[in-house]
């Protein structure tokens, strides 16, 4: 049984169902501890297998008491049926088509777990993806089982006057009984268990309606808590834009009469897209110019995006198996990277997308969690909810994309939603739309599928003055990582340019290699060359513009040929990367150095030359000069090194480049803050944004020169502050410094917003990363803090999470003190919520490319865990993954 550890669970032991469940009828009526639900399933042998024989039923189950069970209306006794801790059997069943009913009991307010039905602040609500459902009633809990659901709840009128299901609503009602009420609901789409949802609670709401292109009204409503309907109105603005975008960019169109969201504060992730009722972490909806930074609307704006494109990507064309995740998330994450790009501005979009996928997804691919976008083998399969499913799933859609062009990739995309509307598919079947309808061969492309790992291209360019030519020589590896020793060489679509001595592009000709459009190099080979024709001057190479693909790129670039490429590259992704990599070297040259005042002042003049003159450019909008102003942070400079990695080094050199480039810039940056600074009322449009992101990154850079005039600033701009995305970054800033204005200012934010819990995160996570010395001992205090609360994920994210994965020099105290209260927390996390409890495990993954102390510090803390019992499957897997590699 249990013994033998936990199971896993191979892509390639996929079997399709023997059963069928063609529709569900559940009765469930609400009660905080003992919750009764009474399901009626009609059960069919799978037509497409013509198994014959009796073939026995299995359905999942767990932490629920069983009360009943019948078959076409007859009781059933043992040994007729049989259960156990995960599942309930039917050994031999009719042949014919039956219905199956059951009565079980769940308890909302015991699970602190959040996956089932739950209590959130008195508010029932269900987390059902991804095997939730099973502990809601017995059921095939498996994406390729697909049925139509029609739902009665009930409820006492007074603790739960709204009842919301999946669906349109059919019929509501008052019962005699004890002041209980009733509504039904019946989605006509048939779905997956994990897209079921049920929320019951007393709640505000805002609404409105939408026209879908061909004339139908949805009524649209947003369910918060009572007293912040004011703060649902962003989220409601852009779900009504993702809805007239889905349609405009992939003719994608609303199907039910209703869309509602709902926003709880206990939530284990970001938001779920359940048919017609998304459930939200209430962080990702409540929004007000007081409350909530740019960053936070931002998030809101592309997460209610993101659940809803799911609608169509993910819910109408769903998932196989789990081991497909990719198949609605990375082309999801797709799908809403664009609608920001659209909505805001592509470059800016694009910067923040790749410095996302570099800060998370590539340590996990470079560390011992490392796993492919389509994973071959799992043990829980909570833990692959990660940056490589999300993020890097998302940027195989985009190259994709970059290798057919706008047009085609729409033709696929099209043929994609005719193709396989209603069916539970595969990342074959998805590629294998773009392939037929552009013709082109994906066989190799597959490869990003399966092999984990980031490629790192060595590239080198040389210059024939005599010939105007160049050749540039491309050699892709990938390095071995858990469970793959040998790797193939993976489809690349490099895009590039060569620019001229007058920073302008070259107009070159392509002589030998592959190029698949203008500009986009097709890298298929272990080596690769390109020659060039047309090469008038000296090239300087702009590599893998726009980030044209998830790889690392290595080639030898001055200092003079980085900022040239600062100041004039024609695009402006490539720019912003210019001027990181500089800064990064620049940081990294420092910490090696002999004589580091010496290599600071001629890096240090170069780079400020090349920001200067974009700080001053017209043509740039704000928010992306706060992009070039924000330097590389210490866990980005890190991760430029494979071994030996000592954060406190890193600080030092990071912190004095930061103040060299600041003092050299310092009348600019004052300029800049100073010009900004008559802000007439809240905005959160991007304009608007950018203003403010360029003004607080010229403050973080003042404040690196550590003057008591630069301190008080700081605490002048949270004085002063009339919204939230300024008072926060105050905040942050002024946590991160020993100024005397600290603790005033934290006392001030504690005393203003401690009747707000998702403001006070803020004031958690503030405190959380700051790289002062007294950190740990500080957020050891805050876990006994009043408003802190271990069974709410946000809490746990602000404080613990932040510690752990946003303040790299902290947590990576040389003497393993971060370490062991991470190993102390994630054990006690583990007993009431084992998959945050995972996710935390998580800020150890790149432990190996430690200095040999730190890296054995860490080691102990991870076997601390994995020695510690009971430990929940999702820490289990996590910690033997890391510990096994
Ligand atoms: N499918 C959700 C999304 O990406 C995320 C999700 C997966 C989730 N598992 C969850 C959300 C568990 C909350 C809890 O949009
Ligand atoms: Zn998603």
């Amino acid at each position: 049984m249990e013994a033998e550890g936990p199971q896993t669970i191979l892509l390639a032991d996929y079997q399709p169902p023997e059963y069928l469940i063609e529709t569900v009828e559940l009765d469930i009526a609400l009660d905080p501890t003992r919750t009764r639900v009474a399901a009626k399933l009609s059960i069919v042998r799978n037509p497409a297998l013509k198994t014959v024989g009796k073939v026995p039923l299995k359905l999942d189950g767990e932490l629920m008491e069983l009360e009943s069970i019948a078959l076409d209306g007859r009781q059933l006794k043992k040994p007729a049926y049989r259960v156990d801790d995960t599942s309930l059997t039917i050994p031999s069943p009719p042949q014919e088509p039956f219905t199956l009913e059951t009565v079980t009991y769940v308890n909302p307010q015991a699970n602190t777990a959040l996956q089932g039905i739950y209590l959130s602040r008195g508010v029932y609500c269900s987390q059902c993806e991804a095997q939730g459902f099973r502990r809601i009633t017995y059921f095939s809990d498996r994406p390729d089982v697909l049925a139509r659901f029609t739902v009665r709840l009930e409820a006492d009128v007074d603790a739960a006057p709204v009842l919301l299901a999946n669906g349109n609503p059919v019929e509501r009602g008052t019962l005699a009984k004890r002041k209980r009420h009733y509504a039904i609901w019946h989605d006509p789409h048939p779905k997956p268990s994990y897209l079921f949802a049920i929320v019951g609670g007393d709640l505000g709401s805002v609404a409105s309606t939408f026209k879908t292109a061909s004339g139908r009204d949805v009524d649209l409503r947003i369910y918060v808590e009572h007293g912040k309907e004011e703060r649902a109105h962003w989220a409601m603005d852009s779900l009504k834009r993702s809805m007239r975008w889905d349609e405009k960019r992939f003719g994608c169109e609303y199907d039910l009469d209703v869309f509602n969201i709902v926003a709880v504060s206990d939530f284990n992730m970001g938001a779920m897209e359940n048919k017609g009722l998304n459930i939200f972490n209430d962080r990702l909806v409540l929004a007000s110019p007081e409350t909530a930074t740019d960053a936070n609307y931002e998030a809101i704006e592309s997460v209610v995006a993101h659940e809803y494109f799911h609608n169509w990507t993910g819910n109408r064309i769903t998932c196989r198996d789990w081991f497909q995740l990719c198949l609605k998330e990375g082309l999801t994450v797709f799908r809403d990277q664009e609608f920001s790009a659209e909505e805001r501005s592509r470059t800016v979009q694009r910067i923040s997308d790749v410095r996302q996928l570099k800060s998370l997804q590539f340590p996990e691919d470079g560390g011992p969690l490392a796993h492919p976008v389509r994973p071959d083998s799992y043990i829980e399969i909570n833990n692959f909810y990660t940056p490589t499913v999300y993020e890097k799933g998302a940027e195989i859609v985009r190259m994709i994309k970059t290798i057919l062009g706008d047009k085609t990739f729409r033709a696929g995309m099209d043929l994609y939603f005719e193709r396989h509307d209603g069916q539970a598919v595969t990342i074959e079947d998805f590629v294998a739309c773009f392939a037929d309808a552009s013709g082109t061969d994906f066989s190799q492309f597959m490869r990003w599928y399966t092999q984990s790992g980031t490629p790192e291209l060595v590239c080198d360019l040389t210059y024939d003055k005599r010939r105007k030519s160049a050749e540039l020589t491309v050699h892709q590896t990938l390095k071995a990582s858990p469970g793959k020793q040998k790797k193939q060489p993976q489809f690349i679509p490099l895009a590039m340019a060569l620019l001229g001595e007058n920073g302008k592009e070259m107009d070159v000709k392509v002589t030998e290699g592959r190029e698949i459009r203008d500009g986009v190099l097709a890298v298929t080979e272990r080596t690769n060359t390109f020659k060039f024709s047309g090469v008038t001057s000296r090239p300087v190479p702009s590599l893998l513009r726009g980030f044209s693909a998830p790889v690392n790129i290595n080639i030898s670039l001055s200092d003079g040929d980085l900022a040239f490429l600062m100041l004039h590259d024609s695009d402006l992704f490539n720019r912003w990367q210019a001027g990181n990599q500089y800064a990064t070297r620049s940081i990294l040259a420092l910490i090696e150095a002999k004589r580091p005042k010496a290599v600071l002042g001629a890096k240090a003049a170069k780079f400020a030359t090349a920001i200067r003159s974009a700080l001053f450019d017209d043509r740039l909008d704000d928010a992306y000069k706060a992009e070039l102003l924000k330097l590389p942070g210490i866990a980005d400079v890190a991760r430029e090194k494979s071994s030996k990695v000592d954060h406190s080094a890193i600080f030092t050199a990071h912190r004095s480049f930061s103040r060299a480039i600041a003092e050299a810039l310092k009348d600019d940056l004052v300029e800049i803050y100073d010009r900004k600074s008559r802000s007439k009322t809240f905005s959160p449009d991007a304009k608007s944004a950018g203003r403010r992101a360029l003004r607080n990154a010229a403050l973080t850079l003042l404040t690196t020169c550590d003057g008591p005039e630069d301190y008080a600033r700081v605490a002048a701009h949270y004085k002063r502050a009339s919204n939230m995305t300024d008072s926060a970054h105050a905040l942050v800033l002024i946590s991160g410094v020993d100024a005397p204005e600290r603790e005033t200012v934290l006392r001030d934010f504690h005393d203003r917003w401690k009747g707000d819990h998702l403001v006070i995160d803020l004031w958690f996570a503030a405190q959380a990363q700051s790289p002062r010395s007294e950190t740990l001992d500080e957020v050891k205090a805050l876990t006994r803090d009043p408003l802190f609360r271990l069974t709410t994920p946000n809490k746990v994210r602000a404080l613990i999470g932040t510690f752990a994965m946003a303040n790299p020099v902290q947590f990576n105290r040389p003497d393993g003190a971060g370490y062991r209260f991470l190993a102390d927390m994630v054990l006690e996390i583990d007993r009431l919520n084992p998959q945050v409890a995972a996710r935390m495990l998580g800020a150890f993954r790149s432990f190996r490319s430690l200095e040999p102390k730190r890296r054995a510090l860490a080691k102990a803390a991870l076997h601390h865990v994995a020695g510690s019992s009971p430990l929940s499957r999702d820490c289990h897997e996590i910690v033997t993954r890391m510990l096994d590699d």
